[in-house]
């Protein structure tokens, strides 16, 4: 893929995202990493109405290589990347669902195979002001090993190895939160038998 593919890339899946309502407004950020370049979306800007040529590129360390100021939650797109090679992409949202269970915490116990199998274990992020090293650096260690991550009191997180993988795993994240929220509504959440979690999620005996 070249440049001009992944800032395109990312203009196409910022406005996938707003048209499933998985974000709205100046909400979210976006980036992808090939090798030690980075693409991140600008700080304050509606993200479904970004242009191709409004992506920041940066190196590794954050270091601005073309015009445009990145995200201010950059940072925590930058730890990630530096913990974890395999990841390609990172998309941070505030889709509905994952976010009302960021600001109301329910367990989130396993209910559904298909996500167990897709998404395994969510992983909870401790609140830390958004933009800061602190937030960056929780986000990093809780991501080490999972998919989909919950920052409380913020939004969503998830990391793939494409733009389109994120995208997927932050769809499905916040559709297994719906069910959640819903399965609470209606009083009564049957869980999966833990030796089919350790099944799907193909975890040694
Ligand atoms: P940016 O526009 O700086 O990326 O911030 C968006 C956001 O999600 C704030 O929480």
């Amino acid at each position: 893929m070249d440049e001009n593919q992944i800032r395109r890339e990312i203009v196409e899946i910022a406005r996938s995202l707003y048209e499933r309502r998985l974000n709205c407004g100046y909400a979210g950020n976006l980036s992808v990493r090939v090798g030690d370049l980075i693409w991140v979306t600008p700080a304050a800007v509606p993200k479904h109405r970004l242009l191709p040529e409004q992506i920041v590129k940066v190196d590794l360390e954050g270091h601005p290589l073309s015009p445009g100021r990145p995200s201010s939650e950059a940072k925590m797109h930058y730890a990630v990347y530096r913990a974890k090679p395999s990841v390609g992409a990172i998309v941070h949202a505030h889709p509905p669902f994952a976010t009302l269970v960021a600001t109301s915490p329910i367990e989130l116990p396993p209910i559904l195979p298909e996500m167990e199998i897709v998404l395994g274990a969510v992983t909870w992020i401790p609140y830390a002001r958004p933009g800061t090293q602190k937030l960056a650096d929780a986000v990093a260690c809780a991501l080490a090993h999972a998919k989909f991550g919950i920052l409380l009191n913020h939004g969503a997180l998830s990391v793939g190895r494409t733009l389109s993988e994120a995208f997927d795993f932050l769809e499905t994240g916040e559709s297994l939160c719906q069910t959640h929220v819903y399965a609470r509504l209606l009083g009564l959440t049957n869980t999966l038998p833990r030796e089919d979690v350790r099944f799907f999620r193909q975890v040694p005996d």
